[in-house]
């Protein structure tokens, strides 16, 4: 009977270690990098679309053309995976008509009032396309360019190197920018985006990714739970330029220091809030000195999906999705009705060529603009 119960355990031993193996094995055998054709631009460029599959068989889809996140696959609770981005199935949808879906953005993520800043007492003009203002980075920005990309495979991570080289000039802006963006799938789930740039003359850089959110994977974002680790926002006019001030969040529906569910004050009789049509607003982010901190939360309650934000930036625009309108379909059939979608866009303050208080997004010769921005996805 002992050497029974001796002869099971060892059995039971040796099938856990089998299965515990045979689940690393697999999950080493699941990470995976495939390049697919993803269609050409009307100046035919080729363009890939790259799925980068981790350890945990969850994907990001992304493709050269604007640097643009896809799709992003993540369990809910249940282990059910899900695409939790805004997007579409084709590139030609992407170049007819995208509110920069998943994008890069670049040379200057948000806006510069009129299009117009100073450097060495020279004034530049910029392209504008937001009603008078300047926006990421202009009517052709980095959006739109086909990047060059380079395979990464770590062994705790896929990814993908993305190149690019701003002409001097380009949409107004002084000096040749060449600009490395990383993107690294860990198998911890996070989409991990390392951006870095060097010029040869003077000029301003701000760069983000400007993915849309929506952990449901259906439906509006208005019962997403959001935490903003942020005691001060910077208020606008109705152009959405920052007007110079830090505000306090605090009294004011600005104010998610604790978790609040988006929808519980975006109607609420506010001025910044009718002047951004909801929330269109750039955070100033707590204990900013330029190293990586959790600085946001997102939590979907019926699927249990967490999104959490780390960044070395100081801002952080929140945008909840209010200029979409129903007029765009895209994967799968959806269309995208106001507030379907949000956007956490890490960054330096919008117009900050023009707010010498703000912190700098000057880059000189010689020095290396750096900034890493971090979304984890995981569950509860
Ligand atoms: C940013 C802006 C918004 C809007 C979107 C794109 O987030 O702040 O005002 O322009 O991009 O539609």
């Amino acid at each position: 009977m002992d050497y029974l119960k001796r002869l099971c355990v060892i059995l039971l031993a040796g099938t856990v270690l089998v299965s515990l193996v045979g689940c690393t094995m697999q999950g080493n055998a699941n990470m995976n990098i495939e390049k697919r054709l993803f269609g050409k631009t009307d100046q035919a460029d080729v363009v890939h679309i790259y799925t980068l599959t981790n350890a945990n068989g969850c994907e990001v889809k992304i493709t050269n053309y604007g640097g643009i996140v896809v799709s992003l696959k993540v369990p809910d609770k249940t282990g059910k995976l899900g695409d939790v981005v805004l997007g579409y199935e084709t590139l030609d949808k992407y170049i007819e008509k995208s509110p920069y879906f998943g994008a890069l953005i670049g040379r200057y993520g948000n806006r510069i009032g009129k299009g117009k800043f100073t450097l060495d007492g020279r004034v530049y003009t910029l392209a504008v396309n937001n009603g008078e203002n300047h926006l990421h980075g202009g009517i052709v920005g980095f959006d739109k360019a086909v990047w060059n990309a380079k395979e990464i495979k770590q062994p705790d991570a896929v990814g993908l190197e993305l190149t690019y080289l701003s002409g001097d000039g380009e949409e107004g802006y002084p000096g040749n920018l060449s600009v490395t963006v990383r993107y690294l799938w860990t198998d911890d789930n996070e989409l991990k985006i390392d951006y870095t740039a060097t010029t040869d003359r003077l000029t301003i850089v701000n760069l983000t990714n400007h993915s849309y959110f929506n952990l449901a994977g259906k439906g509006d974002i208005l019962g997403h739970e959001l935490m903003i680790d942020a005691d001060r926002f910077t208020p606008v006019d109705e152009g959405l330029i920052p007007t110079g001030e830090l505000r306090s969040v605090a009294e004011t529906p600005m104010d998610f220091r604790k978790p609040m569910t988006i929808g519980a004050r975006i109607e609420q009789d506010d001025e910044q809030l009718k002047f951004g049509l909801g929330y269109d607003h750039n955070w100033v982010l707590n204990r900013y000195d330029g190293s990586l901190r959790r600085v946001a939360r997102v939590c979907e309650s019926t699927t249990g999906r967490i999104v959490e934000v780390y960044t070395t930036e100081p801002g952080l625009q929140f945008y909840s999705g209010n200029f979409l309108d129903g007029t765009i379909t895209g994967k799968c059939g959806a269309v995208y009705q106001q507030r379907y979608g949000l956007c956490l866009e890490t960054q330096h303050f919008p117009d900050s060529p023009n707010k010498p208080d703000f912190p700098s997004t000057l880059l000189k010769p010689g020095e290396r603009y750096t900034s890493t921005t971090i979304y984890k996805f995981t569950t509860q």
